[in-house]
């Protein structure tokens, strides 16, 4: 079913394809922790292009193509590679395609992934464009509320922090819209979700909420995404300090939400989530973390055509 196919946006995903995805990254999860040797991507090569920073998406993918038996080659920073001489991504792509059977991609510039796709024959994954879409995050995001709540769907979740620039609530919204949850979004007014994602979930048929209450949203919430405030995104570094820390999470405030919340975040935190949240039981971030690597072992399999 997607054999050959870039993973893009979660716009394209139907129902039938995430839970394919969803059963064999369970079924990697499973293999993984039984110690099997797995070898489904013997003697392919995967190439990791990281133009920007990045720590779980980079190496949960690399251990991922790693687990599957296949070699990976990478580019790590746009400094390390001819991007800095002058050369376009649509050239870089184009050479970058002849030497392997998968890339992932992570850039800066909003429609990055979609101009390697059009520049390879190869599969391409978007591990991120500028402030646009993070669909591989939010397929690691779906493959842990289904193991941490039991089901996908009916559940209340608030997306909190910086909504406008914050590429893996962009993707998860689409993914809601699918399974019939409602959607509280919570942020500074400077920060809220575009106004044509929000028209688009909606005429998806997206139930939403918008406000600045969070503790009237976390009361209603089986869920809440907590997200960064994206320092890089700023033109304007007084507007960043303006608005960081604009909220928190704590103890207190878990205690105050409704009972048996689970907190997710895609990780890094700067302070948006205190650290005396760890121990609670609902804190599943590290978890969801984890999860990374078996919902990228199911992708890199799935696209290659090794399962
Ligand atoms: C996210 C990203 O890169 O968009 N991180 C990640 O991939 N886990 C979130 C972020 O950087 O805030």
């Amino acid at each position: 079913m997607l054999r050959g196919k870039d993973i893009l946006s979660m716009v394209q995903f139907s129902k039938q394809e995430l839970n394919l995805i969803m059963n064999t990254a369970a079924s990697y999860e499973r293999r993984v922790k039984n110690n099997d040797y797995i070898d489904d991507m013997d003697g392919q090569v995967v190439a990791c292009l990281f133009f920007e920073p990045s720590t779980r998406t980079r190496l949960s993918f690399e251990s991922a193509a790693n687990r599957l038996d296949a070699r990976v080659i990478n580019v790590i920073g746009a400094d390390s590679s001819s991007t800095a001489k002058g050369e376009s991504l649509e050239d870089t792509i184009r050479v970058v395609d002849g030497y392997i059977d998968v890339i992932v991609i992570r850039h800066s510039i909003i429609g990055s992934a979609q101009i390697a796709a059009d520049n390879a024959v190869h599969p391409v994954i978007n591990a991120g464009d500028g402030s646009n879409q993070h669909p591989t995050q939010s397929l690691v995001d779906i493959y842990t509320i289904r193991k941490e709540k039991g089901t996908l769907n009916g559940h209340t979740v608030t997306f909190l922090g910086d909504l406008k620039y914050g590429r893996t609530v962009h993707s998860l919204g689409y993914f809601m819209t699918l399974y019939g949850n409602k959607m509280i979004f919570v942020s500074p007014k400077a920060l809220c979700m575009p106004e044509e994602l929000t028209a688009d979930f909606r005429s998806r048929g997206a139930d939403i909420e918008e406000t600045e209450n969070l503790e009237e949203a976390l009361a209603k919430s089986d869920i809440v995404y907590v997200t960064r405030i994206q320092k890089e995104r700023f033109a304007d570094s007084e507007e960043y300090n303006r608005l960081k820390g604009s909220y928190i999470i704590d103890r207190n405030t878990i205690a105050r939400a409704k009972k048996g919340i689970t907190v997710l975040h895609p990780l890094p935190r700067v302070d948006e989530i205190a650290t005396d949240v760890d121990d609670y039981e609902g804190a599943a971030y590290f978890r969801q973390a984890n999860n990374g690597m078996y919902v990228r072992m199911a992708l890199l399999s799935l696209v290659s055509g090794s399962v």
